[in-house]
């Protein structure tokens, strides 16, 4: 079913700033960027291995303002050609997601602008509206949402229309590269680093465990940690088979994440699938999930999979068209659910 969207003109400003981007965009009709600005702390971060929340927020407080600065310079717009701010409200660090709610709250009163506050996972789900193949997009669909803090399946029937099928139970995905990235002493993120390493690896020289439960569609990677940290510990410090263990790791999580989102999609008849995320940019996610299904597989250019806030103003845009304006008073919720 292609549905009709109310056509309504939009240009909207987005703020992103739940974890570790600062982030900014103009957007227009939910699908041509005009600007996408994005400050990375990974390099603030690395030092850490992981998000140091205060670190996080601070380092929002400090760029926050230049970035927004720079969307609209680069959209060569004012505050006033914007009819929209849009924030991500949650999930995410509650710091962080403060910077970037004040800042929106600030602009959308300092200029009588509609605000609007956005869940995070919905806008890693219009992410593929930002691209060349959103005029295929028909629903119903199937998204699997694989990033440092999301493993979830969502059967989506419509604009704002979501039925959570499953998420993981333990840790998330992208969570679990970054540890057994940190594990084998790559550098952090650990995802790019273990999809780069298991290029030149043996998939199969260890087979670790597929913790693929019979019944729905939940995910669980806390066994697979462990059972590459007990794999560590046969080898001297310094003489682990990085990229085998590497490409063994990868294969276990691809092969769960793949053979979850089949089974879903024939479960529920959708007409494609499509990868959000993080970790939707793993190239052998992206290679065995084409292989596995007979539907198209869609997944957003790799700028577009990891944080950044032209999916903001994206799924904003039907928001907006529909008529949704928030009070001033919407608070962070730093555990938001898609429902
Ligand atoms: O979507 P994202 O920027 O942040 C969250 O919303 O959580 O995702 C970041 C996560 C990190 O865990 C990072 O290691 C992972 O995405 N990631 C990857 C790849 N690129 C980024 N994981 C596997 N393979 C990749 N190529
Ligand atoms: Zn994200």
């Amino acid at each position: 079913m292609r549905e009709t969207m109310n056509t309504a003109y939009s240009r909207i400003l987005a703020i992103e700033s739940s974890c570790d981007e600062t982030a900014a965009a103009v957007i227009e009709n939910g699908a041509t960027i005009l600007s996408n600005v994005i400050a990375s702390q990974i390099d603030l971060h690395a030092q850490f291995g992981g998000v140091f929340p205060e670190v996080a927020s601070r380092q929002h407080v400090e760029v926050i303002y230049p970035v927004v600065a720079q969307a609209l310079e680069e959209a060569h717009m004012g505050l006033d050609d914007v009819d929209c701010i849009a924030v991500t409200k949650g999930p995410g660090l509650v710091g962080s997601l403060l910077v970037g709610m004040n800042m929106a709250k600030g602009l959308a009163l300092g200029r009588n602008k509609p605000l609007l506050g956005i869940n995070h996972i919905e806008g890693h789900i219009y992410s593929l509206w930002l691209t060349e193949d959103a005029p295929n997009i028909e629903f119903p669909f199937l998204t699997l949402v694989v990033s440092g803090g999301h493993t979830e399946l969502y059967l989506v029937t419509g604009h704002g229309r979501y039925q959570h099928l499953g998420g993981t139970l333990d840790d998330a995905a992208g969570e679990a590269f970054d540890k057994i990235g940190r594990l084998l002493g790559l550098p952090y993120p650990g995802g790019p680093a273990i999809d780069e390493a298991a290029k030149t690896g043996n998939p199969q020289a260890f087979k670790f465990p597929r913790a693929v439960m019979e019944d729905g569609f939940n995910f669980s990677f806390s066994g697979l940690k462990t059972a590459v940290l007990r794999q560590t510990k046969h080898f001297d410090p310094g003489r682990l088979p990085v990229n085998d263990l590497a490409a063994s790791f990868q294969a276990a999580v691809v092969e769960v994440l793949v053979t979850k989102t089949e089974r879903a999609a024939a479960a529920y008849g959708v007409t494609a699938v499509h990868l959000v995320g993080g970790v939707s940019s793993n190239s052998a996610l992206r290679q065995q999930m084409q292989a596995a299904l007979k539907i198209p597989v869609r997944y957003p250019p790799s700028i577009l999979c990891t944080d950044n806030a032209a999916m903001i103003g994206a799924a904003a845009h039907w928001h907006f068209v529909n008529g949704r304006q928030d009070s001033l008073n919407i608070d962070v919720i730093p555990s938001l659910e898609l429902t």
